[in-house]
């Protein structure tokens, strides 16, 4: 099918654009072998994804959470996701199993995606457990990968066992007395290290691995867990001796690895962390995200605070949505990690050197210790990037002076809601810690002030607030505005500023369970080029339509893969073809390859393969505002035969009505670009060099 839509196209949306394209290297040149290609992508082996939503029913699955009223072939139901008890904006369509409410959150998806969304859980979260449930067996995607799995298991298994050891150390043994008594004093209750696992390392060379080997484990494993360190002579030592211990699992709640602080002050480092194994990554995984994700998703809120004895105590204060990375500073994909739950995020920061973390140049205080990062928990610069690429709501309190979140909560947990409610944007938070420091009187202080603000209001994604940002800065400074746009950098290296708050939510779109070629082709060209998807919106908005979206996409999984190759393209660091890789979950990277290998022998040195590439999109554009429409139609249908018909609804008609006709013409537009007719759009498309 796909080969004969691609063949049509031959005359398609623009002239001979491939000039100046920077084309991939050659593979196979032929048309032919495209449609072949098509071919054996439709005898496809149906995918662990697509035999769960085969066999799982959509209806019932969401019936569980949700009251259905059927109608038609469809159901509708009150929204489980947004206040919703006048007129049932929610919708379900056995057919193409999927999901939309009509109402304020304007969302849909399939199954998957009502999951995730409901629980909280990730895409692989949600296919383990759906899987299980339409008994689907799910096997990682080759033995090598199996094995993997099976030596991670056994890694996994090996830490939980150390566990019990080090609570017994703790709590039965005279050497752990003292360390009980210790966190006794610090206002731990036995119910808290019974809930956080806080065990003690006794102070031995080898009482861990002695205990490890008992179990059967092997040196080796023990090396791979992280447990021991290498002597030069060979053998090896625990590398955790006469330490408080804390266990680190990850968001799902496995074992990952340990955070040990010191019981004698003497020591160094203060805490010492299992190193970077194949379970513990410090830098992705945020300490106590396990305990803490329900209460962030409740409260709708996250906070991070410095340390792990924090994240306990205030646990125990009934602050369970807390969380703290490990002696890191916070890094994007932990923030990201944190989204899933919630998008407003507050940094509780210690006092200590606010002003200097407030600097751009960051946190310049060394700490004692041998392991901790020079990076601060706190970048402000950083942060602000990192809030306009993933879509999130960053603000930052300070502690007071010589407090920490466990003190605040011991002494009056009413102060830590204060605080805490109290947290202010990035910006305002260190332009307060600047002014504060200052005489806003000395104009060399105030040329000071702006010069380090500038340049983060610079990174604000927001318009709106940017330009709020500006006006506060120059009212504090006593400047007039105009003066600090002159500051601003003559040639910003800014990336194109994305609308992230779109993008970034991967739910969205209503799908349909019939397999798309079309879409399959084109998430997989995305894949090989990401960089082709600035070209592809650039004409999609030459044509005044709306950039790629994750809702231009079916399945959640093809949605998912769609963002992965948006943040592939909003970092730096990496080549964005192959970033990708690193920001899709492991269940989905098989079926990423399967797309790319699809397209792989596709020729994208043909003259007219952009038109080809652009004709697929504009389809996927038209295919999903097809559906968009159908389901409005069922839904304005809904709610004019509703049983209670009140004056109110009229509301909902009328909005639904506009929605038919607002969609009903952006799908013409698209019929005139595909049909290849001339007009103005055609001109614009000419002229941005397609
Ligand atoms: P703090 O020194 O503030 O410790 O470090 P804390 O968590 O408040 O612990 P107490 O209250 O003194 O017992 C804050 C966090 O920084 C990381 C740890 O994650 C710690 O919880 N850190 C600190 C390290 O990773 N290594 C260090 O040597 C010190
Ligand atoms: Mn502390």
């Amino acid at each position: 099918m796909i080969g004969a839509v691609l063949k049509s196209r031959a005359t398609g949306v623009a002239p001979d654009i491939a000039g100046g394209y920077n084309l991939p290297p050659p593979h196979v040149i032929s048309h032919h072998r495209l449609v072949l290609n098509r071919q054996r992508m439709a005898a496809r082996p149906m995918s662990v994804i697509d035999e769960v939503k085969d066999r799982i029913d959509i209806v019932e699955v969401i019936g569980e959470s949700v009251k259905l009223r059927k109608s038609g072939k469809n159901y509708s139901g009150f929204c489980p996701f947004h206040p919703n008890t006048r007129t049932p904006a929610f919708a379900v369509f056995p057919e193409s199993g999927t999901w939309r409410c009509f109402g304020a959150c304007n969302e849909g998806g399939d199954v998957f995606s009502f999951l995730m969304k409901k629980e909280g859980w990730d895409f692989s979260e949600a296919l383990r457990i759906l899987a299980e449930r339409a008994g689907v067996e799910l096997r990682p995607h080759g033995s090598a990968e199996q094995a993997v799995d099976e030596a991670h298991q056994r890694l996994r298994t090996l830490l939980e066992a150390v566990i019990p050891f080090y609570r017994h150390n703790l709590l039965q043994t005279p050497a752990g007395a003292p360390v009980l008594d210790y966190l006794l004093a610090r206002n731990l209750s036995e119910q808290a290290l019974e809930k956080f696992e806080i065990g003690y390392a006794p102070n031995s060379w080898d009482a861990t691995s002695s205990y490890l080997m008992d179990k059967g484990y092997r040196q080796q494993e023990l090396k791979d867990s992280g447990m021991v360190s290498e002597r030069e002579s060979g053998g090896v030592y625990d590398r955790f001796r006469h330490r408080i211990m804390i266990p680190i699992r990850d968001v799902r709640g496995r074992m990952a690895g340990f955070g040990a602080r010191v019981v004698d002050p003497e020591d160094v480092p203060k805490f010492l962390n299992s190193p970077q194994t194949a379970l513990f990554d410090k830098g992705r995984m945020l300490y106590g995200l396990d305990k803490a994700r329900k209460a962030i998703r409740t409260a709708d809120q996250a906070v991070i605070v410095e340390g792990y004895m924090d994240v306990i105590a205030l646990h125990q204060a009934g602050f369970a949505n807390v969380v703290s990375p490990m002696g890191t500073a916070i890094s994007e994909s932990q923030l990201r990690l944190l989204k899933r739950y919630s998008r407003r995020m507050v940094l509780a920061l210690d006092a200590d050197a606010a002003g200097s973390r407030a600097t751009l140049r960051g946190l310049t205080v060394a700490r004692e210790t041998l392991e901790r990062q020079p990076d601060p928990i706190f970048n402000a610069r950083g942060l602000v990037r990192h809030e306009g690429r993933i879509d999130a709501d960053i603000r930052v309190v300070t502690l007071p002076e010589g407090v920490d979140p466990d003190e605040v909560v011991a002494h009056d947990p009413a102060v830590w809601t204060v605080l805490i409610d109290g947290a202010q944007t990035v910006v305002n938070y260190v332009l307060e810690v600047l002014t504060a420091d200052h005489d806003l009187d000395d104009p060399k202080a105030k040329s000071e002030i702006a010069r380090q603000v500038l340049p983060l209001i610079e990174d604000v994604a927001d318009p709106v607030e940017r330009e709020t940002y500006r006006q506060n800065l120059a009212r504090r400074l006593k400047v007039d505005e105009r003066a600090l746009i002159a500051w601003r950098p003559r040639s910003p290296r800014r990336r194109p500023r994305r609308d992230i708050s779109t993008e970034a939510r991967v739910e969205g779109a209503v799908s349909q369970r019939v397999e798309s070629p079309i879409e399959r082709f084109s998430l997989g060209v995305l894949l090989y080029d990401p960089e082709l998807l600035y070209r592809v919106d650039r004409n999609l908005q030459a044509l005044s339509l709306g950039r790629l979206s994750p809702q231009d996409f079916t399945g959640t999984e093809h949605k998912v893969i769609f963002h992965a190759v948006r943040e592939a393209l909003a970092q730096e660091e990496e080549e964005p073809a192959r970033h990708w890789r690193s920001c899709i979950e492991t269940p989905l990277l098989a079926l990423s390859d399967s797309l790319l290998a699809e397209v792989i022998d596709f020729d994208f040195t043909q003259p007219r393969v952009i038109e080809e590439i652009m004709a697929n999109f504009l389809r996927l554009r038209k295919r999903k505002l097809e559906l968009t429409l159908t389901h409005l139609r069922f839904q304005l249908q809904a709610v004019q035969e509703g049983e209670s018909f009140e004056e109110e609804q009229e509301g909902d008609v009328w909005h639904h009505t506009r929605e038919v006709q607002r969609i009903a013409s952006e799908k013409d537009r698209l019929d005139r670009a595909l049909a290849g007719h001339g007009g103005p759009n055609q001109t614009t498309l000419i002229a941005e060099g397609w």
